[in-house]
């Protein structure tokens, strides 16, 4: 039995709609390609627009029920989900690491980060407490509750093809949300395979369109899905200038948003650090996922005492490298998704050329969709520094001050993750104190990637400013309803306000 097999999936033609388990076939086609050697993996039937009506009025149906389960019941239906994720772990694994060209390890790790929101989530259900205040008046109760929104749209990236669907999916569930999810058109099989995994369990328990699911490469589609009325909150993880147009949508008709957009992620290294610890998960940062996560390490800001020895260890670890199939566990790095990202490496490769930068490590074009990982000394200066390219090239500054290495770390555009490596603790308190990393992650001693989903994520400025996953990210995902109860017998007004008549 071949992957898809496994995983129930005619990969022929699958229908790309669902309205929990209920599939609508369409005959438009969105083929799905393997970037490894660019053969056809299978194909998927993208939504119609009156199938896209179909899913909003059903998954917006089921939500006027689901909303009124209790939220650990919600719960336990989360933690059966987890359960069920468990079991495919290490085929949902392939199928990320196939569709989308990660290594292995980090096809199964996505998994594992779907595994933990969800029993993140469980744990969340029995807590979505509110605060209570004493009211300024007799014999009055003042107290906040949290209500769930209504149907949530989650449109997520082919960089992370599973877990940022559940980051948001499992949160938005127990707090009693149904999800419709729109994942990029590069890896509509993963979206499909865990659509299965998932909506069966709501069918056991007897609910419906808990979750929905469409497959689109069609704007105008994906356009009236944002804009739709019965969607008040829609969660996007994407490029920036799509973010723009994405937020300025939901702003438009007063929805919620929650933006997860680009990064350009720096490292600091100060003069006291560990190097013998330092080098591997700076490489990890820079590389995994060919350099295609929101959070890869891009700039690399080492203290001048340090620059040639860090440079060095750098071009000796990138030697070691094996670059390769993604889904043989023994290489560390795959391909890039698809030929306009090795356009866009080549691109960024032509800008440091053009500077006359000194490419330390890397910067030719392998073949198909591999790319050589990239070392380059750079100034911080360079436009090309400034932007985010979602390819793996690694920009190493040398500086003289801390002021200076927050100033660049500060410099871009984006605000997502940052990270320094220090022995010094008043260097690390300061890097993470109100003059320090402007980010909406700041790390001492490992990278800027791979962060755990107990933490809040997401960054500042162009990153878009939302936060995801852990700490109190649930909140985006209810309204707060503050709540005064009278339980006297005299009417008394706020503000010391008398009203007789
Ligand atoms: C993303 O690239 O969109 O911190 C998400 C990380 C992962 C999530 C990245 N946990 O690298």
């Amino acid at each position: 039995m071949n992957l898809l097999q496994k995983l129930g999936i005619n990969g022929n033609s699958h229908p790309g709609t669902a309205i929990g388990t209920e599939w609508l076939s369409s005959s438009n086609l969105l083929e799905s390609f393997c970037p490894n050697d660019d053969s056809l993996l299978g194909k998927v039937e993208q939504t119609t627009p009156e199938q896209l009506e179909k899913v909003i009025a059903a998954t917006h149906a089921e939500f006027l029920k689901w909303r009124s389960v209790p939220a650990p019941k919600r719960g336990e239906l989360i933690r059966l989900i987890g359960d069920k994720l468990r079991e495919h772990k290490d085929a949902l694994g392939t199928l990320v690491s196939l569709e989308m060209g990660k290594s292995k390890q980090e096809g199964d790790g996505e998994v594992q980060e779907m595994i933990d929101m969800a029993d993140f989530a469980v744990g969340q259900a029995r807590m979505l407490y509110g605060l209570s205040m004493h009211s300024e008046r007799p014999l009055h109760r003042m107290y906040e509750q949290w209500q769930p929104l209504g149907v949530v749209g989650v449109l997520s990236a082919f960089n992370f093809p599973v877990a940022v669907w559940a980051w948001n999916a499992f949160l938005a569930a127990i707090c009693g949300n149904t999800v419709i999810w729109k994942p990029s058109p590069k890896t509509p099989l993963c979206s499909v395979a865990v659509h299965k995994i998932c909506v069966d369990v709501f069918k056991e328990h007897g609910y419906g369109a808990v979750f929905s699911l469409i497959n689109t490469t069609d704007i105008e589609l994906s356009r009236k899905f944002i804009d739709d009325s019965r969607i008040p909150l829609v969660s996007f993880t994407g490029s920036t200038p799509v973010g723009r147009e994405v937020g300025a949508r939901l702003a438009q008709r007063f929805a919620r948003s929650i933006l997860e957009l680009g990064g350009n992620n720096a490292v600091i290294i100060d003069e006291s650090a560990d190097l013998k610890t330092a080098i591997p998960p700076l490489a990890f940062a820079a590389i995994g996922t060919a350099g295609q996560r929101c959070t890869t390490l891009r700039r690399l800001i080492v203290h001048e005492s340090l620059y040639k020895t860090v440079v060095d260890s750098l071009v000796a670890a990138y030697k070691q490298l094996k670059i390769g199939d993604p889904t043989d566990p023994s290489n560390h790095m795959g391909p890039l998704i698809d030929r306009d990202a090795v356009a866009n490496y080549e691109k960024a490769i032509a800008a440091v050329k053009a500077k006359n930068g000194k490419i330390a490590y890397g910067g030719n074009v392998i073949k198909g969709n591999y790319v050589e990982p990239t070392i380059v000394e750079a100034n911080p200066d360079w436009d090309i520094v400034n932007h985010e390219t979602f390819a793996p090239i690694l920009y190493v500054m040398p500086y003289k001050t801390l002021d200076e290495a927050i100033a660049i770390n500060n410099q871009v555009i984006y605000g997502l993750s940052s990270a320094i490596f220090t022995t010094n603790l008043r260097v690390a308190e300061e890097f993470l104190s109100t003059r320090g990393s402007d980010c909406g992650i700041a790390n001492v001693n490992i990278g800027t990637s791979g962060a755990e989903i107990g933490g809040a994520f997401g960054g500042e400025k162009a990153t878009g400013g939302g936060r995801e996953a852990g700490s109190d990210s649930w909140k985006a995902y209810m309204r707060r309803q503050t709540t005064t109860i009278n339980y006297g017998t005299a009417l008394t007004l706020a503000q010391g306000i008398q009203f007789n008549i």
